[in-house]
């Protein structure tokens, strides 16, 4: 088990590119496999998660190969497709510690007319799925959360006959939309899916690019069963929520100076941009919205934060955000409020109380409630011991942290990094060697 030692960093000034997209990494190897044909994914993010999601697809019958790989895995994938046909796995399928590997997948399995165990590790069997098996339930595959309280193993019998459903979800989640609209393209009928605010489009903009259309109309998108999903090459951009640690880094440093390039900016990921620019960050961006995810440069200039607040339908759209804009909240002048957040208490651990301990445990005064927290900002932050708790965003949020602390911080069990962020250890030392 690895853990950070960290200290106060010596120059934040850098440019730099950060590894692809975990959503759209996912989603490029599902939604390929769905083509009837070869489509050649570059930029894949070579995470535990996404690595995940290639072993579920080939366990299925999928065909992928390596066409090139990086320190940490595969980058550059070649999915044959089989045109939405599977083959029942042999064993269980196991999806780590990655919800969107094992919702999105469901979406796909409850339109194939076998039964499928799907496992996942401590943290995942924790997490709810009532969400996913309650629409799939009603559009007539058959699922069962064989542990405690509708969770994982899951259990799943699809079936070539789904019906087509108006589903109302009671949370604004893109993998429970994603995992409905996969199951509705084979679903008799029109599927439509209504969010209380916004979330990530991801696959609706990859299912248009591959010629499936879905269409947006105010709250709901939907999708009509019968259309084929064509081949073609698919470009996964690098990774905004992996960015995020270091343009906090960077926003909350006087004089400092960040590029990262090619780097998604859809416009329902970019929340944190919008808030460090709230917050008193200069930010310029060069969006190109050529392909089917918008991409490009982002310039940040640090300068002396100010508090603020963050709630409402901004929520989903920094959701993977609020550790390290907690973090951003502590080092800002004055107090921020964290509200409408309850869903971070459902994520790979209890993020609201991660935080606000790993806080609190650094010197910095937190109130925690239960959709959120109230962060009193600008006090010196001291080194500590901060438990990960085997969450890969609270380790990265209190290793930038404990960059602007005096002493040392130590940040515990440390490898779970690897399922979004392979390579965020090497820049952290670089960021602290100056
Ligand atoms: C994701 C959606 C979000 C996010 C997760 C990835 C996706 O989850 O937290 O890391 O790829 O669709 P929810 O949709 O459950 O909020």
């Amino acid at each position: 088990m690895q853990n950070f030692k960290v200290k106060r960093a010596k120059a934040f000034s850098a440019e730099l590119e950060v590894p692809g997209d975990k959503s759209i990494s996912h989603r490029s190897v599902m939604l390929a496999s769905l083509t009837n044909g070869s489509c050649e994914i570059t930029g894949f993010l070579p995470s535990e998660d996404c690595l995940a999601t290639v072993g579920a697809m080939r366990a299925l019958g999928v065909k992928i190969e390596v066409l090139e790989e990086n320190d940490y895995g595969p980058v550059r994938l070649l999915v044959h497709g089989t045109g939405g046909q599977f083959s029942k796995p042999e064993q269980p399928i196991d999806c780590g510690n990655s919800g969107t590997t094992m919702r999105l997948l469901s979406g796909i399995l409850a339109t194939q007319d076998f039964e499928t165990q799907l496992i996942g590790d401590d943290s995942l069997s924790k997490r709810p799925m009532g969400r996913i098996i309650d629409p799939l339930t009603l559009m007539g595959a058959t699922l069962q959360g064989t542990g405690e309280k509708q969770t994982a193993p899951l259990s799943i019998t699809g079936s070539n006959e789904l019906q087509a459903i108006d589903y109302q979800m009671p949370v604004a989640s893109a993998q429970v939309k994603s995992t409905i609209l996969l199951a509705g393209m084979s679903a008799q009928g029109e599927t439509v899916v209504h969010e209380s605010a916004p979330t990530r489009d991801h696959t609706e903009r990859m299912l248009n690019y591959l010629k499936v259309e879905t269409l947006r109309d105010g709250d709901a998108v939907s999708i009509c069963s019968g259309q084929a999903a064509e081949a073609r090459n698919l470009l996964v951009p690098g990774d905004i929520s992996s960015a995020a640690f270091w343009m906090v880094a960077v926003a909350a440093t006087p004089g400092a100076v960040l590029r990262i390039k090619n780097v998604g900016l859809n416009s329902t990921r970019t929340g944190v941009l919008n808030i460090l620019e709230r917050m008193g960050a200069s930010i310029t961006v060069v969006v190109d919205d050529s392909g089917a995810e918008p991409c490009g440069t982002v310039e940040i200039h640090g300068g002396n934060l100010n508090a603020t607040e963050i709630g409402g339908s901004e929520i989903p759209n920094v959701i993977d955000e609020i550790p390290i804009l907690a973090v951003a909240a502590a080092l800002a002048k004055g107090r921020t409020v964290i509200k409408d957040a309850g869903e971070l208490r459902v994520k790979e651990s209890d993020r609201l109380s991660a935080v606000a301990d790993g806080l609190r445990s650094m010197g910095v005064p937190v109130q925690e409630f239960e959709e959120g927290m109230e962060i009193e900002g600008g006090a010196a932050l001291h080194g500590a011991e901060i438990d990960s708790q085997g969450d890969h965003r609270i380790a990265m949020a209190f290793a930038i942290a404990g960059l602007f602390a005096d002493g040392e911080t130590l940040v515990t069990d440390v490898d779970c990094v690897n399922t979004s962020y392979p390579g965020f250890d090497k820049e952290l030392r670089q960021v602290m060697e100056g």
